[in-house]
């Protein structure tokens, strides 16, 4: 996503985070956030050039088929295990699992933050488990309206922009209408570990069923397109920001637990 649906996602983890979770989350926040953590979920994307080996951790890219695997997408253009959105999701939140330690945790925990809200924000862009060949659809030129943009653009910014001036500043961190589902999207059998394997599974099926659907090279995507495609967007937000609060609230209640 681009700087304005991870403050959304954020926004949303916000209001879903409990008592202790909220603390820890203060406590760990840096100076210049302001108290809110949404301020801080685009920064992991500023570091893209500065933290060279960071890139790779935004997304997941499989040999151009519908269906995720991570011993098989999980890496780097090196070959590293791990070094993608899923391996950073479930590295960042053992990090933050070592919160509240004695000695103290040996490990930049206000990074660990950083990092973790980003990556949940971006496993959820479905485009983020996309197609090897294509660059999770930044190779595939199009045109959003009269403007020129890639796929990848498309569903990290220009929909998201496009529902901001269709309903006139409308903030897609409402959550009116979510309150059904959210249960549901909690619904994480894996007690320790994160679920990301399963968001960037959901990822790669919307890839296929929506973001790729009926698109190639220089096709111009308009309402058609839009329609049927925001509602998809809403949602992969909204899943986002209560997910991240449910990663977060399962470290930092389980830290109180403990002791
Ligand atoms: N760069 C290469 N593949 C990408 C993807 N799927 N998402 C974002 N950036 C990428
Ligand atoms: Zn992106
Ligand atoms: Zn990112």
């Amino acid at each position: 996503w681009g700087k304005e649906g991870h403050i959304m996602v954020c926004k949303i983890a916000e209001k879903y985070l409990s008592e202790e979770a909220a603390a820890a989350v203060q406590d760990l926040l840096p100076e210049s956030a302001g108290g809110e953590l949404s301020t801080m979920c685009p920064w992991a994307d500023t570091m893209r050039f500065r933290y060279h080996w960071a890139s790779p951790l935004h997304y997941a890219n499989t040999p151009n088929v519908c269906n995720f695997n991570f011993s098989r997408d999980c890496h780097n253009s090196r070959g590293e295990q791990g070094m993608c959105v899923v391996g950073a999701i479930n590295n960042y939140t053992d990090q933050l699992y070592t919160y509240g330690d004695s000695p103290k945790s040996s490990y930049n925990l206000t990074e660990s933050l950083m990092f973790l809200a980003h990556f949940v924000g971006d496993v959820h862009q479905p485009l983020h488990v996309g197609y090897e060949e294509d660059e999770g659809g930044n190779t595939i030129m199009v045109r959003w309206y009269r403007r020129k943009a890639n796929l990848h653009h498309v569903w990290d910014v220009s929909i998201i922009d496009t529902v901001m001036k269709d309903f006139y500043n409308k903030s897609m961190d409402t959550m009116e209408g979510w309150s059904d589902d959210v249960g549901h999207w909690e619904n994480c059998a894996n007690k320790k570990a994160t679920c990301a394997n399963d968001y960037a599974i959901e990822s790669i099926n919307l890839s296929c069923n929506y973001a790729y659907k009926d698109v190639v090279q220089n096709i111009t995507l308009g309402d058609d397109y839009y329609f049927t495609r925001y509602p998809v967007v809403e949602k992969r937000l909204a899943q986002a920001g209560v997910r991240l609060a449910l990663i977060l609230n399962r470290i930092f209640d389980k830290k109180k637990a403990d002791t």
